[in-house]
């Protein structure tokens, strides 16, 4: 059973810190917020590792805006609304696609890696974009060159408190407002009440929830569960975008293959060795990804295999390897050469493309929680999120916290200063380490083969019901993070399984065998979720 707070205190006080803003996460989305924010107020972020175990570091392909001279943001809309298969929220993209290209110059100031040619930006072509429009830094290296860039920002002014290997635990709440977070320092097991007018989630997604992903093992969905706990309103959980090409493997995480290389030219092939994706989508590979995605399923079923091919032996060599030294080396590290050699790939979870609903300034329901990055739910993604819009809609959207804060600061300040917060108290125990490693094991494995890529009723049934029973086994969390992550993905899975169940109908990521088309008249709709006030919406 749900209920506000996971944290159960034990008889010892936790200590106090006080904030105007506090920011929970170290993503883009987290780092713009942060670096913002402290021009005008008192900062701190905190995250569960260290600043750079992100999935925004990973993140090869790069930032898509409207840059190029024969783009425009009309384009870019067009192409978002497009990919999203009906349900994008159209003024959230307005915003995304016009704002953008003035954020994406801001950060090329503080990152000069950003790829050119003679001076002039190169632009990558991805799936499903009209024209090329993804800038990239160091070939494909773009999370790591803009995460590093914004780090150095961050710590240059030294105005923001920097609180890694913190585990945060529960939002805090008070009157119907969000007043901060409470942490967890897994070393001491102590508890810290860091009360804050105004929270900016931006934890990132939920990979973990799968055993295939390109997700960082920190990617537990901890954000969406804390702000449903919180009574924050969270939706569209049941689109989870595949990327296509995952390298086969059962490594963790996935390695990505990054669509840029398509976008250079790379093919698709089946195990005969034919473009299977010639005659499905008029872009061939460079489709939407729900598209491509989908006829992968069906051929590796023709076929009876878990992989198909990505075949780039036929271009340059010498570009391959300049454009995408990430890939070429960690290729050849795990024994491909991407010269010569076909190289096994499969769909592979990749983005949690719901999340804490927000608006436009990306506030969530509950004052004084901001959400943004993939955390949030923007609605800028529709079913089906455009290759690269996802780094673009954290350093946008981040920015549009940042402006809306003065105004909740300035209103909000003495109420979310006033009176202290009961904890919850009681048994911190939790249950064994050996029950807690195996049931997120058991859990991962179920969404896969339950909830993956292909979805029935019978197999969403099958899957909440033994969540139920997961949940049931289980201890209030003790003062292990692990614990905490466990019941964190369990909530974040549920969610998924009951949206991916309501929904009677394929539309973009959610691909139900049972109800096959695209229902405009019954489910052109969002699915949303609160506390206590369970159902569609
Ligand atoms: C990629 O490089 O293919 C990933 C880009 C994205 O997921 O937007």
């Amino acid at each position: 059973m749900t209920r506000p707070y996971l944290l159960a205190a034990t008889d010892r006080e936790p200590r106090s810190r006080f904030y105007d803003v506090i920011v929970i996460g170290s993503g883009i989305g987290g780092l713009t917020a942060a670096v913002g924010a402290a021009r005008q107020w008192k900062v701190a972020l905190i995250t569960k590792s260290v600043l750079r175990d992100t999935t925004t570091f990973l993140a090869q392909g790069g930032i898509a805006a409207a840059l190029g001279e024969q783009d425009s943001p009309q384009l870019h809309f067009d192409d978002t609304i497009r990919a999203g298969a009906g349900l994008c929220n159209e003024e959230a993209v307005e915003i995304l696609v016009n704002e953008g290209p003035a954020r994406v110059r801001e950060l090329m100031e503080i990152c000069p890696k950003f790829d050119r040619a003679g001076g002039d930006l190169v632009l990558a072509s991805e799936g499903a974009h009209s024209v090329p429009r993804v800038a990239h830094a160091g070939g494909d290296s773009t999370g790591s060159e803009v995460a590093s860039a914004l780090t150095r920002a961050m710590q240059s002014g030294s105005r923001v408190q920097v609180l890694e290997n913190e585990f945060v635990v529960d939002l805090l709440t008070s009157g119907g407002r969000c007043v901060g977070a409470v942490s967890l320092d897994p070393g001491s097991g102590a508890f810290t009440l860091n009360y804050a007018t105004a929270t900016v989630l931006a934890t990132g997604g939920c990979g973990q929830v799968y055993s295939l992903t390109t997700n960082p093992t920190v990617a537990t969905g901890d954000g969406v569960a804390m702000a449903y706990r919180a009574g924050a309103t969270i939706g569209d959980m049941e689109f989870v975008q595949f990327h296509p090409t995952g390298l086969y493997s059962d490594e963790s995480p996935i390695f990505l293959i990054t669509e840029a290389l398509r976008g250079e030219g790379a093919y698709l092939l089946n195990h005969a060795g034919e473009r299977f994706m010639v005659g499905i989508d008029p872009q061939a590979e460079l489709g939407p990804r729900d598209v491509v995605v989908k006829e992968m399923v069906r051929q590796m079923r023709e076929s009876g295999q878990e992989f198909l091919f990505l075949d780039a032996t036929h271009l340059d060599c010498g570009m391959l390897q300049e454009r995408f030294p990430n890939v070429y080396h960690n290729l050849k590290e795990k024994g491909y050469d991407l010269c010569r050699d076909r190289i096994p790939v499969a769909p592979v979870c990749h983005y949690m493309i719901g999340g804490v609903v927000t608006d436009i300034w990306g506030r969530s329901t509950l004052p004084g929680l901001y959400a943004s990055g993939e955390v949030a739910s923007t609605g800028v993604h529709g079913a089906n999120r455009l290759a690269s819009n996802s780094l673009l809609e954290g350093l946008v959207f981040s920015d549009r916290i940042v402006r809306h804060l003065d105004s909740y600061i300035g209103q909000a300040r003495d109420e979310a200063r006033g009176g202290r917060l009961e904890l919850p108290r009681g048994d911190r125990t939790g249950s064994p380490d050996s029950l807690v490693a195996s049931t997120r094991h058991s859990l991962q494995k179920l969404m896969s083969s339950r909830v993956g890529t292909v979805r029935s009723e019978e197999g969403l049934m099958a899957a909440l019901e033994e969540i139920g029973t997961m949940e049931e086994s289980l201890a209030s969390p003790g003062a292990d993070p692990e614990q905490y992550e466990l019941a964190n993905l369990l909530t974040v899975a549920s969610h998924i399984v009951k949206a991916a169940l309501l929904r009677e109908e394929s539309r973009g990521s959610q691909l139900r065998e049972d109800y096959p088309s695209q229902d405009d008249i019954n489910w052109k709709r969002h699915l949303n979720f609160r506390l206590r006030e369970e159902g569609g919406g």
